[in-house]
């Protein structure tokens, strides 16, 4: 077996280049070898930035490529459960990228097919490889702030690039299911995978209307088994461009971490410039410029450490079971936003298509 683990990307995209420069910046465990996507010209962009030779209208003929061994998905959330069927199908690994999927049934057909098959499915969560949400842990790992009560996650900005984030039929959700996904899985994970009690949450449509049936503001607070409290607040209506931080809270101490504002050198100008951070409106004026932003998030480590599994050097540290349980809770979230009350888990009410139909049915 090759050295390297040979990758193949589905999309090409925002997420698809995120994962193509994470594998060039180290890229010492992997190589993309391939993209596929539906759109004409879109893959042959990406392939061109990146040098990826190989280029497919359709995945499922990438995943007759014998030398491929890991398939990450970039797809909208829709496509998930139904690309890992085959990507697993065809032996390869599966990379899949935040939410798992749009039901309950799919991520345990997902978590299923990829057992039986014997490949890995890998939940690409990034907040748990981003250093300085990793650093907050390390050192609640060490008791430095005694017994942890509560610990929050927000990220907010003004709304996705992409339509299909705002077609629920696509999406399955708004802010909530986008980055609260997110959020659920850091407070998860931050807690040492403490299994989820309750879920209540609060959500509304407060600035896109017009064109979103999807919610653009959450909060959402989970009660963990060990007694501590999880706060998730997300939103598509934050005018100002990206903020994703976390706060965590002890007995014995505090910690705050702005991923974003602490990784920026506050910068004027007149006249703008290329690129200062994703989602920030302008680079006019004052601005907050993020140098090595993907490296910050954990991109490039994630990616790393997936290689890294495929090869048996590491154990997975983010599966298709944390996937599985946002899951869960993303469902209890929109339950307990349209019924108004605490939600407890666990929580798998049957056939529901998407999770906002438990807050907004059509
Ligand atoms: N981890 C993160 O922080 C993060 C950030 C952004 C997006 N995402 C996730 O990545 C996924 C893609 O989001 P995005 O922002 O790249 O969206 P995007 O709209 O930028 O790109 C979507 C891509 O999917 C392709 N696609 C659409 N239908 C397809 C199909 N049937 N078969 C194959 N490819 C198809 C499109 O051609 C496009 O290349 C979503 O699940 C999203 O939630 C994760």
């Amino acid at each position: 077996m090759a050295d390297k683990v040979k990758v193949g990307i589905i999309g090409s995209r925002f997420e698809a280049d995120i994962h193509a420069a994470a594998f060039r910046i180290m890229p010492e465990e992997a190589e993309v070898v391939a993209v596929a996507s539906p759109t004409a010209g879109h893959a042959e962009a990406l392939a061109q930035r990146y040098g990826i030779p190989r280029i497919f209208r359709d995945y499922r003929e990438m995943l007759r490529e014998r030398d491929i061994e890991m398939v990450t998905i970039t797809a909208p959330n829709l496509f998930h459960a139904a690309m890992t069927v085959d990507i697993a199908g065809a032996g390869k690994h599966v990379v899949c990228e935040k939410p798992l999927c749009m039901t309950l049934e799919e991520a345990g057909l997902m978590i299923d097919t990829c057992r039986k098959k014997g490949v890995l499915l890998l939940y690409a969560e990034e907040l748990f490889f981003t250093p300085k949400y990793v650093k907050a842990k390390e050192m609640a790992d060490q008791g430095a702030f005694g017994k942890v009560y509560l610990v929050k996650q927000s990220e907010k900005h003004f709304g996705p690039h992409s339509a299909w984030f705002w077609d629920m039929e696509r999406s399955g959700g708004g802010a909530l299911m986008d980055l609260g996904c997110h959020g659920i899985a850091f407070c998860y994970w931050f807690l040492d995978r403490s299994p989820v009690k309750s879920v209540l949450c609060q959500m509304g449509t407060y600035v896109h209307g017009d064109k979103t049936r999807g919610e653009d503001n959450a909060v959402c607070i989970l009660e963990f088994g060990n007694g501590a409290v999880g706060m998730v607040e997300d939103s598509w209506a934050r005018r100002g461009g990206m903020d994703d931080r976390i706060e965590v809270y002890g007995e014995d101490g505090v910690a705050y971490a702005n991923l974003l504002m602490g990784n920026a050198l506050p910068a004027y100008s007149e006249h703008g410039y290329g690129y200062a951070v994703e989602k920030a409106p302008t680079t006019r004026g004052w601005s907050y410029p993020v140098f090595e932003e993907l490296w910050n998030y954990g991109f490039p480590q994630e990616m790393r450490h997936f290689a890294r599994c495929v090869r048996g050097k590491e154990e997975p540290a983010a599966t298709g079971e944390d996937g599985q349980v946002v899951m869960e809770v993303l469902y209890a979230g929109y339950a307990s936003a349209g019924r108004g009350e605490k939600i407890n888990l666990p929580f798998r009410p049957d056939g529901v298509k998407k999770p906002i139909d438990l807050w907004h049915p059509e």
